[in-house]
C-alpha cells in the first residue's frame, strides 16, 4: 500500500536531498562526537606536555601551532578549571561582559571550545552571537559575478550592490586570466554606488596579493585552514605557510580574513574520526594563533554536506558563535546553496540573521543564480524583496537597504559608463554603448551582446604586466569626467596606506570613516543595549519601494450622489413572497465597490433579479445600527414580510437570514467576499427566494482562496473600518428607493 500523502511529499524538493545518519570514522558527526577528545590541558612549567588526548610527542601540525601561538598560558589555568556548563552559561549570561568572555577563550583548548559551544541550545546559541559578535552593527557580504565575464554587468551589479548598502564585495573568475578585469570592473562599479565599499577577487593566491598589491581590490578572505595535518599538507601548506601568507597580506595593507568551516575534513577524506565542530574548533584556533582579524566560517561550500546530519545546522551557528568567541571577525556562509528547499533554507539563515554577524553572508548573490560562478548562491537577485521583507518583518538589520528602481537604474548606468571610460582611457577592448544599455536594465548574462573574450583575456594578462594600479585607474576616471568615482577610488588607495581597517570587524563608510571592533565595539549586554534597529536606519528597512498607506488601498468616493435614496424608517412587510435585500451602513455612499472590486449599484441589481428569478419580491433597506453581516442579514429577516433576508456588507461579505433564527446563526454565509461575481449574487437571490417561498434549496456552490486573506486582509480591515464608521448607535433602517439602473431593469 502506498499513502498518495507521502507520494506528495516525496515529490517535494526537500526529497532531492539526502538525508544521512552520523558515520564518525568518517567525520560524518555533526558535532560531540564519540572520538572527540575530552578537553585536557596539562602544563610543565611554561611548557604543553599534553592537549586534548595527544601527548606533546604526538602533537601534529595543528596541535603544533596552537600551542606556539594560541594558548594564552597565562590564563589557560583558570580557564580550563571551569566546568564546561559554567563557560556555557557565562556565554548567555548579560552580566558576563564579552570582553571577559574572549579573555577565557584565550586559555581554552580546541576541545574545550567545542564541548562548551556544544551545551548550547540553537537560542541560546542565537544570544551569544548577538552578545560576542564584534562590531556594533551587523553588515553584509555581496557576490559579484557573471558567467559571460561581462565588465559592464560586473560593474553595474557592483554600484547596485553598493547602493542597496552590501559593505564588500566578492567577485570570481570562470577564466582564471580574467582576474585583473574583473577586480578592475568591481572596483569602479563598487565606488560608482557608494565610495568606501570594501572589493576583493578571489583567485590563487599570487595573482591575489597582485592585485592587493596593485590597489585593484582591498581585502582577501582565500585563505583556508583545515582542522587536520592531512589536508594541509593536501594543499601544499601548514599553518606557518598560511600565516605568512596572512602577514603578507596585512603588510601590503589589505584585510585579511582567513576561511574554515565544518565538514571541509570529512569532504576531503580525512577527518580522522572526529566531530565537525570540534575540527572546526581546532580551525578556529589556527586562524586566531595566525593573527587574522577575521574569519569567513559556517561550512561555506560544504554547507550542504553538513545539513545532510543530524544537529548540522545547530553545529553551523555553534561554530560562527565559536569564531565570534575567539574576537574573530565574522562573515557567517549562507553563500553556498544550503538546500532545495525554500523552508529549510530560511530556516538555516535565521540562525544568523536574527541575532547578526559582521557579515550575515558571506557573499548574497546580487545576480541571478545562473550568474553566480561561485557555483550558485543561496539567496540572489530574485530573492532581495524577501530579504528585505523579512528584514521588515523582524525589525532586524541584516545589512541590505530598500532602494527605488529608477535610482537603480541610475547608479547602474553611470557604473557602467564609468567602466567603459576607464576601459578606453587603458585601451582596453571597448564596451560598447549596447553593453551599458543591456548591463543597466537586463536581467543577466544573457541580456548581454557578445564580447571578444579571446581579445579580453589578452588584454588582461597586458594589463598586468604593464603594472596598472589604483591610482591609475583613478586618474583615468578623471580624464573622463568621473570625478566623484575617482576620488572614490583614490580614497580606497588611501585607506591601503592608513591601514585603519585592518582592525578587526573593519567596514568604511561613505565618508571614508572606518568603523570596527575598536572604534566601534559590541556593546550588547541585553535588552536596551548593543545594537538597536531603530530611528532612520529603522525608516529606512522598513520603507520598501513597494509600501503604500492603507488608505491607497481603498479608493477616496467622491461623496456626490448617493447610490440609492433613503425614503425613512423601514416598517415590517407583510407580503408573505417578499424578501429583503439588507446593505450596511456604508453600502452606495461611503463605499462603492465590494473588496472583489464590484460595483455597489450592480450588486444589488444582481441579487434582487436573482430574487425575481426565484418567484420572489425584492425590497431594498439599509441597517444602520450594525456593521456585522450577521446582523445586517438578521435585523433585514426581522423586517422581511418572508422572514428571510439576503444582508450584504459594503465588502461583499452576505448572509442569508432567517427572523426565527439567532443572529449568528443564519441559512448560508457567503465570506469569501473577494471571489464573488455578479452571478454568485443572483444566486445568492435566488436561494433567499427558494426558502422564502418554502422551496427544497440546495446551497450556492461556493469557492475557496485559501490565499485570499494573505492577499486582502489589509483591506478587509480598512474597508470594514469604514463600515463601521458609518454606523448610527441605534438608529432604526431606513427604506431605500432602488437605484435607476435597478429600477429600469425591472
Ligand atoms: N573550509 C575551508 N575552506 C573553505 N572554502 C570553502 N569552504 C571551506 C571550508 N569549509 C574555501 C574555498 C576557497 C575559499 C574562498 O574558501 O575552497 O579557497
Ligand atoms: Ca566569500
Amino acid at each position: 500500500m502506498r499513502s498518495k500523502r507521502f507520494a506528495a511529499r516525496a515529490r517535494r524538493e526537500l526529497a532531492l536531498e539526502p538525508l544521512v545518519s552520523p558515520l564518525p570514522e568518517l567525520g560524518l558527526v555533526a558535532a560531540n562526537g564519540p572520538n572527540d577528545p575530552e578537553p585536557e590541558l596539562a602544563l610543565d612549567g611554561e611548557r604543553v606536555v599534553r592537549m586534548d588526548g595527544r601527548d606533546a610527542e604526538e602533537f601534529d601540525v595543528i596541535d603544533r601551532f596552537v600551542v606556539a601561538h594560541g594558548l594564552d598560558l597565562g590564563i589557560a589555568e583558570e580557564a580550563m578549571a571551569l566546568e564546561d556548563v559554567e563557560i556555557a552559561r557565562r556565554l548567555v549570561d548579560i552580566d558576563v561582559p564579552r570582553a571577559e568572555l574572549v579573555r577565557l577563550s584565550r586559555g581554552l583548548t580546541p576541545a574545550k571550545l567545542a564541548r562548551v559551544v556544544g551545551l548550547l541550545e540553537p537560542v541560546e546559541l542565537m544570544l551569544a552571537l548577538a552578545k560576542l559578535r564584534a562590531r556594533r552593527a551587523p553588515a553584509n557580504q555581496a557576490h559579484v559575478t557573471n558567467l559571460a565575464e561581462s565588465p559592464a554587468l560586473l560593474a553595474a551589479d557592483a554600484a547596485e550592490a553598493a547602493r542597496r548598502g552590501f559593505a564588500e564585495m566578492e567577485t570570481t573568475v570562470g577564466v582564471a586570466r580574467y582576474a585583473p578585469l574583473n577586480a578592475l570592473a568591481l572596483l569602479i562599479g563598487s565606488q560608482a554606488g557608494r565610495p568606501g565599499v570594501m572589493t576583493q577577487c578571489a583567485v590563487e593566491e599570487k595573482r591575489n596579493l597582485e592585485l592587493a598589491i596593485r590597489g585593484l581590490v582591498t581585502y582577501a578572505e582565500t585563505l583556508s585552514v583545515y582542522g587536520t595535518e592531512p589536508v594541509f599538507v593536501d594543499g601544499d601548506d601548514t599553518p606557518w605557510s598560511k600565516a605568512f601568507l596572512g602577514a603578507a597580506y596585512a603588510s601590503r595593507g589589505v584585510k585579511v580574513r582567513f576561511t574554515s568551516g565544518t565538514g571541509s575534513e570529512a569532504l576531503m577524506g580525512h577527518a580522522q574520526g572526529y566531530s565537525m565542530l570540534y575540527l572546526e574548533a581546532r580551525c578556529l584556533a589556527v586562524v586566531r594563533a595566525a593573527g587574522s582579524q577575521g574569519v569567513q566560517n559556517g561550512s561555506i561550500s560544504v554547507v550542504a554536506l553538513v545539513l545532510s546530519l543530524p544537529g548540522g545546522v545547530r553545529a553551523i551557528l555553534g561554530e560562527n558563535v565559536l569564531a565570534a568567541w575567539l574576537d574573530l571577525e565574522v562573515a557567517s556562509g549562507n553563500d553556498a546553496i544550503a538546500s532545495h528547499s525554500e523552508i529549510r533554507k530560511t530556516a538555516k539563515l535565521m540562525g544568523q540573521f536574527l541575532p547578526g554577524t559582521d557579515f550575515v553572508t558571506s557573499g548574497y548573490s546580487v545576480m541571478p543564480r545562473r550568474d553566480n560562478t561561485f557555483g550558485g548562491g543561496n539567496y540572489d537577485a530574485d530573492d532581495l524583496d524577501e530579504w528585505l521583507t523579512i528584514q521588515r518583518d523582524w525589525q532586524v538589520d541584516a545589512g541590505i537597504e530598500p532602494v527605488a528602481e529608477d535610482e537603480i537604474l541610475r547608479v547602474r548606468e553611470r557604473a557602467a559608463r564609468a567602466a567603459q571610460a576607464v576601459f578606453a582611457e587603458l585601451g582596453l577592448p571597448p564596451i560598447s554603448d549596447e553593453e551599458v544599455a543591456a548591463a543597466t536594465t537586463g536581467y543577466d548574462s544573457n541580456d548581454m551582446p557578445p564580447r571578444d573574450r579571446a581579445a579580453d583575456v589578452e588584454a588582461a594578462d597586458e594589463l598586468l604586466a604593464r603594472g596598472v594600479s589604483g591610482l591609475d585607474v583613478a586618474l583615468a576616471l578623471d580624464r573622463r569626467g568621473f570625478a566623484d568615482v575617482a576620488a572614490a577610488v583614490l580614497g580606497m588607495q588611501r585607506q591601503r596606506v592608513a591601514a585603519d581597517y585592518l582592525q578587526t570587524a573593519a567596514v568604511i563608510d561613505e565618508h571614508g570613516l572606518v568603523r570596527s571592533a575598536v572604534n566601534d565595539p559590541n556593546d550588547y549586554a541585553g535588552p536596551g543595549t548593543g545594537y538597536r534597529l531603530d530611528g532612520a536606519r529603522w525608516e529606512l528597512l522598513q520603507s520598501l519601494p513597494q509600501v503604500v498607506a492603507p488608505d491607497a488601498l481603498v479608493d477616496e468616493e467622491d461623496a456626490a450622489e448617493p447610490l440609492v435614496r433613503e425614503r425613512g424608517e423601514a416598517g415590517v412587510g407583510d407580503d408573505p413572497s417578499e424578501v429583503v435585500v439588507a446593505v450596511g451602513p456604508a453600502f452606495g455612499k461611503t463605499l462603492r465597490r465590494t473588496i472583489a472590486g464590484l460595483d455597489h449599484g450592480e450588486v444589488l441589481h444582481a441579487v434582487c433579479e436573482g430574487i425575481r428569478e426565484g418567484g420572489a419580491v425584492p425590497r431594498l433597506v439599509r441597517i444602520r445600527r450594525v456593521a456585522d453581516v450577521a446582523f445586517i442579514g438578521h435585523d433585514g429577516a426581522r423586517l422581511s414580510g418572508s422572514g428571510v433576508a439576503v444582508g450584504v456588507q459594503s465588502k461583499g461579505t452576505a448572509v442569508i437570514h432567517r427572523a426565527d433564527l439567532e443572529p449568528l446563526d443564519n441559512l448560508e454565509l457567503f465570506g469569501m467576499a473577494p471571489l464573488y461575481t455578479l452571478e454568485s449574487y443572483r444566486a445568492m437571490g435566488r436561494n433567499a427566494a427558494g426558502y422564502a417561498l418554502g422551496r427544497r434549496v440546495g446551497p450556492v456552490p461556493t469557492e475557496l482562496d485559501n490565499f485570499a486573506r494573505a492577499k486582502l486582509i489589509v483591506r478587509t480591515t480598512l474597508l470594514h473600518a469604514r463600515e463601521t464608521k458609518a454606523v448610527v448607535a441605534e438608529a432604526p433602517p431606513v427604506e431605500l428607493e432602488l437605484p435607476a439602473s435597478v429600477a429600469s431593469a425591472q
